[in-house]
């Protein structure tokens, strides 16, 4: 199985040195909603080769297995909610374009409520257009979530269904927030986003495995509690209770993060 990635150069070169991105970890149940323009370059510099790497290794062991998933498509569409500076985007297109290189076209919807990471994605896949052969199409979309009502409102503008549907670390700050009051934010939004999968799309929830100030409860736990609740049987998960999956790039050699990850088929 592979967990270590290298960021590809045109990438690494131009976060670093094109949009100043920076090295700087931060402290747990960080709420990344909240910062500033500022900040944002740190997480670009941080944790967005994460999410890269997570992204990457985790569809690339699943499709070489289990090629026929995409095959013979010719378009392909991915929705990502709490997207973020959309590090796990850039790494599922490098895994697709390289399992299906008949691929002409990749929609994206990344949904997001702070604009300064979506105008980063912006940046990042714009420049990313310049290095490969297919037609990515994206469509930003700046939506801050705060109650049962905002995901509503999303959901009756959320049109059509999408080949692969992801969340990379961003229920955890619905959980430290408490979006949903006290409820089980896993469920709530593995409910909502469940809908919108093709039958034969994929489903990734990622997320970190720190325990929760807020709710006084380990997040993987929740995770799992969130995923029963919502009646979703079928799935592949990591190893044991988080699976470290390593980067390198022109700033840290062996970057490591932990993440537990579930990926779930409707058929
Ligand atoms: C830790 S970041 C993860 C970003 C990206 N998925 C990644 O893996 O790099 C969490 C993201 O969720 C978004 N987010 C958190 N709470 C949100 C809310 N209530 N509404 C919309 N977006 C939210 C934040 O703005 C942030 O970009």
């Amino acid at each position: 199985m592979e967990t270590h990635v290298t960021l590809p150069k045109w990438l690494d070169d131009y976060i670093f040195n094109e949009l100043g991105a920076r090295y700087c970890r931060s402290n747990a149940d960080m709420t990344v909603i909240d910062w500033d323009k500022s900040d944002m370059l740190n997480y670009l510099g941080t944790y967005f080769p994460r999410s890269y790497a997570e992204a990457y290794c985790i569809f690339s062991n699943y499709l070489e297995q289990q090629s026929n998933r995409f095959k013979g498509q010719e378009e392909l569409s991915i929705l990502d909610f709490g997207s973020g500076t959309g590090g796990e985007i850039i790494g599922i297109i490098t895994v697709l374009t390289k399992q299906y290189p008949d691929l002409k076209k990749i929609k994206i919807i990344p949904i997001d409520g702070n604009s300064h990471a979506l105008q980063l994605f912006d940046k990042v896949i714009k420049e990313y257009q310049k290095h490969i052969n297919l037609c990515l199409e994206w469509l930003s979309s700046p939506i801050h979530i705060d109650d049962f009502y905002d995901l509503s409102v999303l959901d009756a503008v959320l049109r059509g269904e999408y080949d692969i549907v992801i969340s990379f670390k961003a229920i955890c700050e619905f959980v430290t927030k408490q979006q949903f009051e006290n409820r089980n934010a896993y469920e709530h939004i593995a409910r909502f986003l469940m809908p919108k999968l093709t039958e034969n799309g994929l489903f990734l929830l990622v997320d970190v495995t720190t325990y929760n100030d807020t709710t006084k409860e380990w997040l993987p736990k929740m995770l799992n509690m969130g995923l029963h609740s919502a009646n979703i049987k079928k799935y592949i998960q990591n190893e044991g209770y988080s699976q470290a999956f390593l980067v390198t790039h022109s700033h840290k050699i062996n970057d490591v993060s932990k993440v537990a990850w579930r990926l779930i088929t409707k058929a």
